[in-house]
């Protein structure tokens, strides 16, 4: 393989020129969502998003699973166009808990896996290894109303993850925690990525966040949303949330701060008028 296949292949996912407007139709403007955005996922990298409030970062996640078609532009995941589906191999969790009530904790994780054809005997090992991970085997049996909000948004967690994707989108995961289960939960997420080897892709507004989870950190700018800069942290594998009390730890939330502040100005004035 030639050092340029290689490199292709280290691609894991690819928006190109990718811009998204919502609405438009009747001769309205619409608004701009995204701006040309231009973003390369590496095959197993853990890479965040931050941008101010309401500058295209759940759109930017949205049309890079699937969910949602860009307006212009092109996605591709492992080499190949998406189609207007969320591609195999993609999982997403979402900012709200998306649990249901009315199930238990074990049947709210293999939901999903249940109408893809897998066997009982594979889902019932995946279920256990999933229970395990989250730290929620004695649980399987309780309903999300008698679980706290961290461990809900593990029990969503869990429920992707017995999918087996190979990337994982999160949109603002652990935004309604406080801020000791936002660490915790951060490093139970480092754990996942470690041992499933899937490339993730976190969108968080939380600086502290992006700087002690990410391999690569993407910074957005005011709306329409584009990304004009990326970070890139250089941690070791093997890391958890005391990686803040490294020297390079302040020094990677200052420079993402400097380009977020202009932003988030900018931001804010735009929500002002003119
Ligand atoms: N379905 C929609 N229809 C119309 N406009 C939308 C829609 N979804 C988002 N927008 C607009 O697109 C812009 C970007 O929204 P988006 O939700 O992607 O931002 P965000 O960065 O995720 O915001 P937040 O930080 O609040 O989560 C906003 O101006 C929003 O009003
Ligand atoms: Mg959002």
């Amino acid at each position: 393989m030639s050092a340029r296949e290689t490199r292709r292949t280290d691609v894991h996912a690819e928006m190109r020129g990718v811009t998204r407007v919502y609405g438009g139709s009747g001769g309205s403007a619409g608004v701009q969502a995204l701006a040309e955005t231009n973003l390369r996922l590496r095959r197993g990298e853990f890479y965040s998003v931050i941008g101010p409030s309401g500058c295209g970062k759940s759109t930017l996640l949205d049309v890079l699973a699937g969910l949602s078609r860009p307006t212009t532009g092109e996605i591709l995941f492992e080499g190949r166009p998406l189609d207007g589906r969320v591609p195999d191999g993609v999982g997403v969790v979402f900012q709200e808990d998306a649990s249901f009530s009315w199930l238990t904790v074990a049947d709210n994780i293999v939901f999903g896996l249940r109408r893809t054809g897998v066997d009982a005997a594979e889902i019932a090992r995946r279920l256990d290894h999933a229970l395990r991970l989250m730290g929620l085997v004695d649980f399987a049996k309780a309903y999300p109303a008698q679980l706290s909000g961290g461990m809900r948004q593990r029990v969503c967690i869990a429920r992707t993850l017995v999918m087996q994707p190979r990337m994982i989108l999160l949109d603002e995961p652990f935004g309604a925690l406080d801020a000791q289960t936002r660490l915790i939960m951060g490093d139970e997420l480092l754990k996942v990525w470690r041992e499933t080897g899937a490339t993730v892709l976190l969108i968080t507004h939380a600086l502290d966040e992006a700087a002690m989870l990410s391999d690569r950190i993407g910074i957005m700018s005011a709306r329409p949303g584009r990304i004009i800069e990326e970070i890139e942290t250089r941690w070791p594998r093997e890391r958890d949330s005391r990686i803040a009390a490294n020297a390079a730890f302040g020094d990677i939330t200052a420079r993402l701060w400097s380009v977020l502040r202009d932003e988030s100005l900018k931001a804010i004035r735009q929500g002002a008028g003119p």
